[in-house]
């Protein structure tokens, strides 16, 4: 079977991708296209369903063709996807009743706010790891119940269902309205607000308080088992689907952290922290989720504590296609280099409100420390050095929730490709940053659980023996001039503070 490869379906939130790997964990072929972002209001963002169906098969067929491989070659096919985006479509027609309402939507905060009532945002904390926050599944599917015409009542008459991206394309995967498999993996259901981290099956309780009939909810699998067979006319037909991870848990699991205390961090629209706790619930006391790490197969259940950062990468986008400021990412770091440090400006991107460590829903984006001084090189800096002040604030919530004092940061997703970034997230954490040689480790972790699940990799010790280092920044800053950036950092943050209130329409 080793002559065969694996693919991964890497559902993301910019982009679907698919990679094939061969039995090294090495990239074969890769096919990757851009969906369209909708923004139909201000804090609303969406994502059409459809498209993004045709966009993986396309991109499917577009790495197997590259390389001329056909069903046959591949032993299995591993899914993640960008995590908490949620559809609701109709299991008669395949139709979806409303787009897909993306992770960064806040369109949901008075809902949240009128569930946390008295108690507040941690009502449910307890039970699901989670704050409430506009964030997560739960509350988006009230939502498209509340607004759509007629979709609760057919959801009570057992038509509708929900999904996370993994669990929409895995049911048109496997047939769609002809028998398709309703499931998900349990780090994506870890997501929904509506699943007990204990039990790792769906509270009854918090359903009922959010209105949605659980025959809505898909079933919930562990990570790495063969969930169904490739149905789909030139869809990989035939071929088991054994693998399903949401991508910052995918990402975990290329990084090889198997080890409690063991932690990467992911750059992609976002950045995403995750250490893994082993088989403990590990639950935050600073602003952290407590959240499932991965399954495998029958094996008890691996937890992670984590920092979300909702803006890092994307802000980078919001300055090419917003502000028109350069044509392509990469040229964030030519600007950048261009002056020699942030001229006094701090840019606190809470378009989605602030995630971890705040979880500020009524914060707003805000650009401060401005003078006649600031040009357009020191707010690329100010851009770059975002998404390191960030990531500082989250590693300092993880050694103090989870006592590990992080020797390295293991890290990957496209803006590591930014040395500037790279090397001033070095300075402000004051340790080594790591990236290994292959980047994709979302894409890798989804083929690793797959492969591992029909047999095609043994088990964890591949995806260790796999790993490798490709580029190291170490430290080189001053202490003080670290410290006193970061501390008008934070400074910055309490600024974009209480933003939202009834005179703000979104
Ligand atoms: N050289 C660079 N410097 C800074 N940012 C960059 C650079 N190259 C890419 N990016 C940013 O990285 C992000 C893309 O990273 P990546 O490809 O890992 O994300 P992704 O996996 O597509 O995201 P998602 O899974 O959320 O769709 C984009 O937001 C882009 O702006
Ligand atoms: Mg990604």
């Amino acid at each position: 079977m080793s002559d065969k490869y694996v693919v991964a379906i890497d559902q993301g939130t910019t982009s679907s991708r698919a990679i094939v790997f061969d039995h090294k964990g090495t990239i074969f072929s890769v096919a990757q296209k851009e969906h369209e972002q909708i923004f139909p209001r201000a804090g609303w963002v969406e994502h059409n369903p459809i498209e993004v169906w045709d966009n993986v098969r396309a991109v499917v067929a577009d790495a197997l063709s590259q390389k001329s491989l056909t069903h046959n070659d591949i032993a299995a096919v591993g899914i993640t996807n960008q995590r908490e985006t949620t559809v609701v479509w109709d299991k008669t027609t395949g139709e979806p009743v409303y787009n897909a309402i993306v992770w960064q939507d806040t369109r949901t905060a008075k809902i949240v706010q009128e569930l946390g009532g008295e108690i507040g945002q941690d009502r449910y904390k307890d039970r699901v790891g989670l704050p409430l926050a506009t964030y997560f599944c739960g509350p988006k599917v009230k939502w498209i119940l509340d607004n759509v015409d007629g979709a609760r009542a057919r959801a009570e008459a057992g038509d509708l269902v929900m999904g996370t991206m993994d669990t929409w394309v895995l049911w048109n995967m496997t047939g769609g309205v002809d028998g398709g498999v309703h499931v998900t993996d349990v780090t994506n259901a870890s997501r929904t607000m509506l699943m007990d981290l204990k039990t790792l099956d769906w509270d009854a309780e918090i359903a009922a308080d959010m209105t949605i009939p659980v025959s809505m909810l898909p079933e919930i699998k562990s990570s790495a088992e063969v969930y169904g067979i490739g149905r789909t006319q030139g869809m990989l037909a035939g071929v088991p689907i054994a693998g399903i991870l949401g991508d910052q848990q995918a990402a975990t699991f290329g990084q090889a952290c198997f080890e409690s205390g063991m932690a990467k961090n992911t750059y992609g629209t976002g950045n995403f922290m995750l250490m893994n706790t082993g088989t403990e619930i590990v639950p935050s006391k600073n602003g952290l989720l407590t959240t499932v790490c991965y399954k495998i197969g029958d094996q008890p259940a691996v937890y992670a504590l984590e920092g979300s950062i909702a803006v890092t990468g994307s802000l980078v986008q919001w300055l090419r296609d917003n502000l028109r400021m350069f044509d392509s990412a990469p040229e964030v770091e030519t600007l950048a280099a261009t002056v020699d440090d942030n001229g006094g400006a701090y840019f606190v991107p809470a378009f989605s409100g602030l995630f971890a460590p705040y979880w500020r829903s009524d914060a707003r984006g805000a650009l401060v420390g401005l003078t006649r001084y600031v040009n357009r090189g020191h707010i690329a800096r100010a851009v770059l050095e975002a998404t390191a002040f960030q990531t500082r604030e989250v590693l300092e919530a993880m050694e103090a929730d989870s006592g590990v004092k992080l020797a390295e940061l293991k890290v990957d997703g496209g803006m590591t490709a930014n040395e500037t970034l790279m090397q001033f997230q070095a300075d402000e954490l004051n340790v080594a940053v790591v990236r290994p040689v292959v980047a994709e480790t979302t894409a890798l972790g989804a083929a690793y659980a797959a492969g591992i699940a029909v047999g095609y990799w043994d088990g964890e010790q591949d995806v260790i023996d796999n790993w490798a280092e490709s580029k190291r920044w170490t430290p080189s800053m001053d202490r003080d001039e670290a410290d006193r950036l970061f501390r008008n950092w934070k400074k910055a943050v309490t600024r974009t503070f209480d933003w939202v209130d009834d005179d703000v329409i979104e």
